[in-house]
């Protein structure tokens, strides 16, 4: 028996990086899962991730366009969940963009942007989410990707840290909400150090060097000496979602290989 077990979960940003990973572990480990975005074609090499190219088995995982920033794509989304998979247990809101820049270099519509996706897309995934998951009937859990960036506030992503350290409280807020209510939910962040997914592309192009050496200079501000990859980071979702995570709700996950832990040695 995998660790996701009889659980179906809706998943954004399901196309890339580390939500598609986290799709292609949450069926490793037993789960039925809708994986949601905006981009069909990251969707589709999602689901032929998750086939067994051996077997040619038909994965359980449905896909669907579902855009975060308007509340009748979640509703079909999770829609979609109940009718292919007959209930909902696990809402993971990893959808994200990031435009990097100093709170003078900030424009506004960029900042905007990332309100709408970062923040608004995880609020109606929180709303809808808890409507589908009391519907439903059992107990459940929202996992919500924010970032270090929702923790501490480095000068060069002052939009990005605004709209996930929303998503840091709002998370605490939604999971305080259930408990007081007597809802079977938990709610959660997650708190990556760099990831090396796609997202680093348009920094890497912006700051004019290429990729490896943009997660080199990364990996140089992590005190484990690596930047993170999206198996490290779906591994942490796989267990906000278990039963193994019982008790855990309204927590902070930090995965950053001691990053935010204290400051560096003098001596090292
Ligand atoms: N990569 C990192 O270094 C890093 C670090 C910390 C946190 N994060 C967070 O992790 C999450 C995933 O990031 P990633 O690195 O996998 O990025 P990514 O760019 O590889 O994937 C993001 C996915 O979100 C989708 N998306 C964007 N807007 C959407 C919308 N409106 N509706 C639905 N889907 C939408 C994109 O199509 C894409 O498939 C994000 O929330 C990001 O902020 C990333």
């Amino acid at each position: 028996m995998g660790r996701l077990a009889k659980k179906v979960a809706l998943i954004t940003g399901a196309g890339s990086g580390i939500g598609r990973e986290t799709v292609r572990r949450f069926v490793e480990e037993g789960a039925r899962v809708v994986a949601a975005d905006i981009d069909q074609e990251g969707l589709s090499r999602t689901l032929a991730l998750c086939m067994d190219h051996e077997t040619r088995d038909i994965p359980p995982v449905a896909s669907c366009l579902l855009d975060v920033r308007n509340r009748e794509d979640w509703q079909a989304g999770l829609a979609m969940a109940r009718d292919r998979f007959s209930k909902v247990d696990v809402v993971a809101n990893i959808a994200g963009i990031g435009v990097a820049g100093s709170i003078e270099e900030l424009k506004l519509e960029d900042f905007q942007r990332m309100v709408d996706v970062n923040l608004t897309g995880v609020v109606l995934g929180c709303q809808e989410g808890i409507k589908a998951i009391n519907a439903s009937g059992g107990a459940g859990a929202i996992i919500n990707m924010s970032s270090i960036g929702g923790l501490v506030g480095p000068s060069d992503i002052a939009g990005y840290c605004a709209t996930k350290g929303g998503v840091t409280t709002l998370t605490k807020s939604v999971a305080m909400h259930c408990a007081e209510r007597g809802y079977p939910i938990r709610c959660l962040s997650i708190h990556p150090t760099y990831v090396d997914t796609e997202m680093l592309d348009p920094v890497a192009s912006e700051l004019g060097i290429n990729r490896a050496d943009l997660t080199k200079g990364m990996a140089a501000h992590v005190p484990m000496g690596r930047v993170a990859t999206p198996q490290d980071i779906a591994n942490v979702v796989v267990f906000a979602a278990s039963d193994e995570a019982a008790m855990v709700s309204g927590s902070s996950l930090i995965a950053d290989g001691a990053q935010l832990a204290g400051p560096r040695s003098a001596h090292s």
